[in-house]
């Protein structure tokens, strides 16, 4: 079974990983509408419900493909924590660079985010005023939720603290999935590495930029 190499794992992971990346570049283009007001946000988040059972189908898919990746990260760390440790002239240690070193601890906090995510604005259950505030005649204004939520500094600052473990892992993560695909050559791999930091580099600033702006500005 292809699971049970450590070669198919990190396969695995690799495409479960780009599938999630794929979800996130959406989901960040989606959120720019945030800047369009709060009549385009709220009418982009009414056109993703009405999608009905598509969206169902989509958000199993998205969990199904997130708890592979975790639970294949989960063993992978387990395994490389159980190897026997090899002399090499230059450590391991010393060649990966710390994002690839601390890719368990910033997947732990993505998840930790994820559903914390989830519970605040898709199951609302952690702020009930904002969501009372934000319930209007027969509608939800996502839109106020954000803007109320965002402007406690404690939670722009767990929003910034969980972006910035995306930007950590994504920068490792997206070169890892070229080498555990078979893609990355000597020729490809400075691209790559610099196209990794580039990517995750926009998301990050697409991605804060949302809460920045409307806990400094009341956007
Ligand atoms: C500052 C960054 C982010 C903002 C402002 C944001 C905003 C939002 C909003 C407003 C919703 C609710 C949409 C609705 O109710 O229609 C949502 C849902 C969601 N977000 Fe985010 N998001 C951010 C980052 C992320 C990240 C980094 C991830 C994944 C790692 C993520 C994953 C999700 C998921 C899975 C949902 C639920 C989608 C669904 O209902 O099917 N978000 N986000």
């Amino acid at each position: 079974m292809i699971w049970q190499t450590s070669v198919g794992k990190k396969l695995l992971m690799a495409l479960t990983g780009i599938l999630m990346l794929l979800f996130l570049v959406g989901h960040t283009l989606g959120n720019l509408s945030f800047y369009w007001g709060a009549d385009a946000l709220n009418a982009y988040a009414e056109h993703l419900r009405a999608l009905g059972p598509l969206l169902w189908i989509e958000r199993l898919i998205m969990a199904g493909v997130l708890v592979l990746h975790v639970a294949l990260g989960i063993t992978l760390f387990w395994e490389n924590s159980q190897a026997k440790p090899v002399r090499y002239a230059k450590s391991r240690y010393q060649e990966a660079g710390p994002a690839s070193r601390t890719m368990f601890y910033t997947g732990l906090v993505i998840l930790a985010f994820v559903v914390y995510h989830l519970l605040h604005f898709t199951v609302r259950v952690t702020n009930p005023a904002i969501y009372e505030a934000a319930s209007g005649e027969g509608h939800f204004g996502v839109y106020r939720m954000a803007e109320m939520s965002f402007q406690s500094p404690w939670i722009s600052l767990i929003y910034l603290a969980a972006m910035a473990a995306v930007l950590i892992h994504l920068s490792h993560g997206v070169g890892s999935f070229f080498q555990s695909v078979g893609w990355n050559t000597d020729w490809t791999k400075a691209w790559v590495n610099t196209g990794s930091y580039v990517l995750a580099g926009i998301l990050f600033a697409t991605l804060v930029s949302i809460p920045a702006a409307f806990c400094l500005f009341g956007m």
